[in-house]
């Protein structure tokens, strides 16, 4: 199989694994007062983990629960196993399976998969994005007023504080907000035109990878706060449908 076959094997693999245990009680453990550990994130990750290292034994991974496992390969591996584990956890529809691989540090592909809708997105670089198959678009809006405009929790108090603070300064200036829980499905949403504006501030990359390159190849744009390309180690993250990002990171800013 291929690297693609790969992710999208596992994704699904996953999907079908966390439906399942969707039917019974969620059991999970707190990681501290704000964020939880579910049953389904390990077992989701024990499965896309495995199934990488069947075909990919020396691929580099980071996921978010073990960690990074560096193998000096030029592929690297970007997983997060559930996004939106608290949506999962309380039997809401927001969350998915989240994977991405870079080739010699440039993102290559991001697939996500939310289960509970059978939804599989997927983009590779230069070949566009494409739910279900079929292929996807940012938004055409460019006036401010007419976006919709996301952002998300975060269990870092401050990082919450800021977030929101920042929403409170811009509410305002777009249509309306909306924060639904997942910043993977977020992305997935500026990629196919739901959604215009996606910030955040606190970032790690397992929750953007895939969604990034999902934007990108819809069309749309990524930076942090500044205006510079994302990296593993960015500290927030802006992402739009591309036709007024400038003007986002200024008012983001003001
Ligand atoms: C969380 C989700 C959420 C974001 C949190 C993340 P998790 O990921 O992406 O939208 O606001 O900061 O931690 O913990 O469900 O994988
Ligand atoms: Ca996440
Ligand atoms: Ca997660």
């Amino acid at each position: 199989m291929d690297i693609k076959s790969v992710a999208i094997t596992a994704v699904k693999k996953a999907g079908k694994i966390l439906l399942e245990l969707s039917k019974s009680n969620i059991r999970y453990e707190k990681k501290n007062k704000f964020d939880i550990l579910a049953e389904g994130d390990l077992k989701s990750e024990r499965i896309i983990i495995d199934l990488i290292k069947k075909s990919f034994p020396t691929h580099s991974i980071l996921s978010e629960e073990k960690g990074e496992e560096n193998n000096e390969s030029e592929y690297f591996w970007i997983i997060d196993p559930v996004d939106g584990t608290i949506n999962f956890s309380r039997k809401i529809n927001e969350y998915c399976v989240s994977v991405a691989v870079e080739h010699e540090g440039e993102l290559v592909l991001g697939v996500i998969y939310q289960p509970v809708l059978d939804r599989l997105y997927v983009a590779e670089r230069g070949k566009g994005a494409f739910l279900n198959g079929k292929k996807l678009l940012v938004s055409n809006e460019s006036k401010l007023i007419n976006m919709l405009l996301s952002t998300d929790n975060t269990s870092s108090i401050t990082g919450r504080a800021k977030n929101f603070g920042i929403l409170a300064r811009t509410c305002n200036k777009v249509r309306h907000i909306r924060v639904f829980g997942s910043s993977a499905l977020h992305l997935a949403k500026i990629a196919s035109g739901n959604l215009d504006i996606h910030f955040k501030s606190r970032f790690n990359y397992w929750d953007y990878a895939a969604g990034i390159m999902l934007v990108k190849e819809a069309g749309g744009k990524v930076t942090d706060f500044e205006g510079r390309d994302i990296t593993k180690s960015s500290e927030n993250v802006v992402v739009s449908n591309g036709k007024i990002h400038k003007e986002i990171l200024d008012i983001l800013n003001d």
